[in-house]
């Protein structure tokens, strides 16, 4: 399989590296901007292409790492050519095949949705394999099994998903990296409020990010839940709540630990935390 790359950023500079290290033909770029294609080419010992027809030509499979926004744009200008019997791929968490490429299957080609659990930062820097990483794919069953050998051979683990829990899994997804963002950044700006510089806030809470996330990925979140909620402690949580200056600040914190009894009440079982949860959802 002979793969060209459409979009020459984050993902497709990663993903081009991983293939080629792995002994997969690059065929090489097509991007927006030439200097990014070239780039791309240059980091993946791969041609730069001025069109995309030329990039068919080559390409058994094509990826169009571009951003969500442009997938079915830049598919509708890749069907002006003949697709017949190539392989597209987009690697959108939240889009499916399908959605992507509507008419494929009358095209005689095949479409999948390849999306990669992990994040890329950076165009040259995100391409070290995060231990363990895992692909989510689905599209057209007929070459399905090989793209899940491609990736398992290249080191990946690989979960076949159904297109249609697709946002759902994204939305996990953004669960754990995104959200977790904001509600650090809540956190500090809570600690700079307290007198912490914005420096000083994030050096002092990482040795507690850092343990509980390490204990989260070691023990799972039930037995690493610690804290006010899960001893139950509803004079503390309501102090929490009294502090906030803003309404969106305490509504974001009610609505965790609301989640988190949930949580609590997994690790222990005989705990009574109805008083808490009438608290937390304006009983008291
Ligand atoms: N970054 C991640 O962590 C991550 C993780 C999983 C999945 N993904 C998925 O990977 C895909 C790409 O994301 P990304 O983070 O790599 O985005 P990105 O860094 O913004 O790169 C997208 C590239 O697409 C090019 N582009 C935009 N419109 C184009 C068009 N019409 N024709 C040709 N090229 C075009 C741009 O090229 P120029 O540089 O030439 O302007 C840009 O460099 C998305 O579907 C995203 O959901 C990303």
């Amino acid at each position: 399989m002979k793969v060209g790359f459409i979009g020459a950023g984050k993902a497709g500079f990663s993903l081009g590296k991983y293939f080629a290290d792995g002994g997969i033909t690059v065929t090489g770029y097509y991007s927006l901007h030439e200097s990014s294609a070239r780039a791309a080419a240059e980091f993946t010992g791969s041609r730069f292409f001025d069109n995309t027809e030329e990039l068919l030509k080559e390409s058994g499979a094509v990826f169009l790492t571009v951003p969500d926004g442009a997938i079915s744009s830049v598919y509708s200008e890749l069907c002006k050519y003949d697709i017949k019997g190539r392989h597209i791929c987009h690697c959108s968490g939240v889009m499916t095949a399908a959605e992507a490429f509507p008419d494929i299957r009358r095209r005689r080609a095949f479409g999948y949705s390849i999306h990669p659990l992990f994040p890329f930062t950076d165009k040259k820097e995100s391409c070290g394999k995060p231990a363990g990483a895992f692909f989510c794919i689905e599209g057209d069953n007929e070459h399905l099994g090989e793209w899940q050998n491609i990736l398992k051979n290249l080191g990946f683990c690989v979960q076949i998903i159904d297109g249609e829990v697709k946002p759902m899994y994204h939305a996990a997804c953004a669960i754990a990296s995104n959200l977790v963002c904001a509600l650090i950044d809540e956190s500090i700006e809570l600690m700079t409020n307290c007198g912490f510089t914005h420096e000083t806030a994030l050096k002092a809470l990482s040795p507690l990010i850092r343990q509980n996330t390490e204990n989260i990925l070691r023990y799972g979140p039930v037995k690493a839940l610690t804290g006010a909620v899960e001893r139950n402690d509803v004079q503390t949580v309501e102090k929490h709540l009294n502090c906030f200056t803003t309404d969106n600040e305490r509504e974001l914190y009610r609505v965790v630990c609301e989640r988190l009894i949930k949580t609590a009440r997994a690790k222990n079982p005989h705990k009574d935390y109805s008083e808490l949860e009438k608290l937390l959802t304006g009983g008291i």
